[in-house]
């Protein structure tokens, strides 16, 4: 599949996602091409059809720019005490709806989006599907302060570290923090290797969505759209 075709099936998916959305709904919108898609057919739903949500919040100001260009209002999470509902992107989605995130540096938000969520909707094309966690490099968000620790730490464990990079420099999250990509593939206990990483000192968040996600939209080359 090129590029021009896995981007028709990403805008397949977020336009059915779009039609989804309620107005007076609380909704939550993530980061990524997929979910840009999914924020113009949204815009257009709010000038075209007058959907009105009661509030909003995103999971990145790349998405937050782009919505407000639609005219849209977001809200911060912390002045809201739940979302409806999360559409989002994924790197990956296994068989039983774990994914990996992350691949756009915005998983801390992210996930806490997610958390917070009482439903969460997931916006792929098809290849993004395995059978289990595999494919992708899992994203750590790390702590400048003992990045290098963590670092040397994932390496004797045999995770196979990587410093994500960004025009020759360290990739910088909108938390300041770094990303270390971990290049374990395929990932064989994704429970454990999740709560390795959760009591890990300096890890601020890693990309494991396990049991997080309620609905995937899949969008296949074969013109068929499955959830
Ligand atoms: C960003 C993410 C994205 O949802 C994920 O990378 C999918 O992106 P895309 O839709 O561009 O393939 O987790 O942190």
């Amino acid at each position: 599949m090129n590029k021009q075709e896995q981007d028709e099936l990403k805008k397949e998916a977020a336009i059915k996602a779009a039609g989804m959305v309620k107005s007076g709904m609380i909704l939550g919108v993530g980061t990524g091409s997929t979910v840009a898609f999914f924020i113009d057919a949204l815009g257009k739903r709010r000038k075209e059809d007058g959907l009105k949500l009661k509030a909003m919040v995103t999971t990145s100001s790349r998405s937050k720019k782009q919505l407000e260009s639609w005219g849209f209002k977001v809200g911060k999470l912390s002045d809201i005490d739940h979302v409806d509902l999360t559409i989002d992107g994924s790197d990956r989605v296994a068989d039983n709806f774990d994914g990996i995130k992350g691949g756009g540096g915005a998983l801390t938000l992210e996930k806490n989006v997610a958390i917070n969520s009482n439903k969460i909707i997931w916006i792929v094309d098809e290849s993004k599907l395995v059978h289990r966690l595999s494919g992708f490099p899992l994203p750590v968000e790390v702590l400048p302060i003992s990045c290098e620790q963590n670092f040397r730490r994932f390496q004797a464990e045999g995770l196979k570290p990587q410093w994500r990079m960004d025009n020759g420099k360290r990739f910088v999250t909108h938390y300041g923090n770094y990303i270390i990509d971990l290049a374990v593939d395929p990932i064989p206990v994704p429970h454990g290797l999740a709560d390795y990483l959760d009591h890990t000192v300096g890890v601020v968040e890693h990309g494991l969505f396990l049991g997080m996600c309620d609905e995937v939209i899949i969008a296949h080359s074969n013109g068929k759209i499955e959830d």
